[in-house]
């Protein structure tokens, strides 16, 4: 059953040409309030948000993430996760904060505050991108931001109200793919991937992509077979975020 709330949610894609209008500050304000609004684990709440206003230092995120829609979003969220206001208090070793769990939780919050944000701006017009690419030289987003022990830059979200936007909705996995009652049930995933895998090679066709994409299997395969940012885990622990 359709409501509001559902339409917005499944009507998203990811939006990549914005308009110049910049995003009114009361609105900046709300998106995060709506962030802050999501659960949190424990009421730990271990996330700082950064909003990227200054045009130096859009360009220096988008050469870092190699994304020329960078420097055109109205605003850019860095999400943050950040143990660095606990320790002002708790004044004990960094190294309490160090391990999986706490990175886990910290990333966790991050993307529910994250994903919050990014509905309510849709819900106002507002197109975003989440970039992951920022983790291609987490260093170097550390020292522009100024971030400082204790503190990880997930990702970043640009946003901006859509101008030129061509992108469409992009088919996810079938629910009896993703959803299983009870137990998991991988007995149909040959199945579910064969129909996927043409539906995406559709998709790609209907788009008339320079891509050319014959299959999600294809393209995991290729993504998921290369070592990727492999410095991560050492920044992590120079950050004090990981043991
Ligand atoms: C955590 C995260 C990081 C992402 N990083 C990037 C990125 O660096 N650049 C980009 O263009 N899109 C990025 N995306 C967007 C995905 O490519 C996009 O969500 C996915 O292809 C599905 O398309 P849709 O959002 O239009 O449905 C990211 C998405 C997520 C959730």
């Amino acid at each position: 059953m359709s409501n509001p709330t559902v339409d917005l949610i499944l009507n998203h894609h990811s939006v990549r040409h914005y308009a110049s209008r910049k995003i009114e500050p009361e609105i900046i304000s709300t998106l995060v309030k709506c962030a802050q609004a999501a659960a949190t684990s424990h009421y730990v709440q271990p996330y700082s948000i950064v909003s990227v206003t200054d045009p130096e230092i859009q360009n220096q995120l988008a050469a870092i993430a190699g994304q020329k829609h960078i420097p055109n979003a109205a605003h850019i969220f860095v999400f943050v996760a950040d143990f660095n206001r606990h320790n002002s208090f708790i004044n004990a070793s960094d190294d309490i904060f160090a391990n999986a769990e706490n990175l886990l939780v910290a990333a966790i919050d991050c993307a529910l505050a994250a994903q919050n944000l990014t509905l309510a701006a849709e819900s106002y017009g507002i197109g975003c991108c989440y970039l992951g690419s920022l983790r291609n030289d987490c260093r170097k987003v550390a020292e522009l931001l100024n971030l400082p022990k204790l503190t990880f830059p997930l990702f970043g979200i640009a946003c901006g109200y859509p101008e030129g936007d061509r992108a469409t909705k992009k088919p996810r996995l079938p629910e009896q793919e993703v959803h299983y009652e009870n137990r998991y049930d991988s007995s149909n995933r040959a199945e579910n991937l064969a129909k996927y895998d043409q539906e995406i090679k559709e998709y790609y066709e209907s788009r008339n992509s320079r891509q050319r994409i014959e299959s999600w299997t294809g393209m995991m395969r290729d993504f998921l077979s290369k070592e990727v940012r492999k410095e991560i885990r050492e920044i992590l622990r120079e950050q004090k975020m990981l043991d």
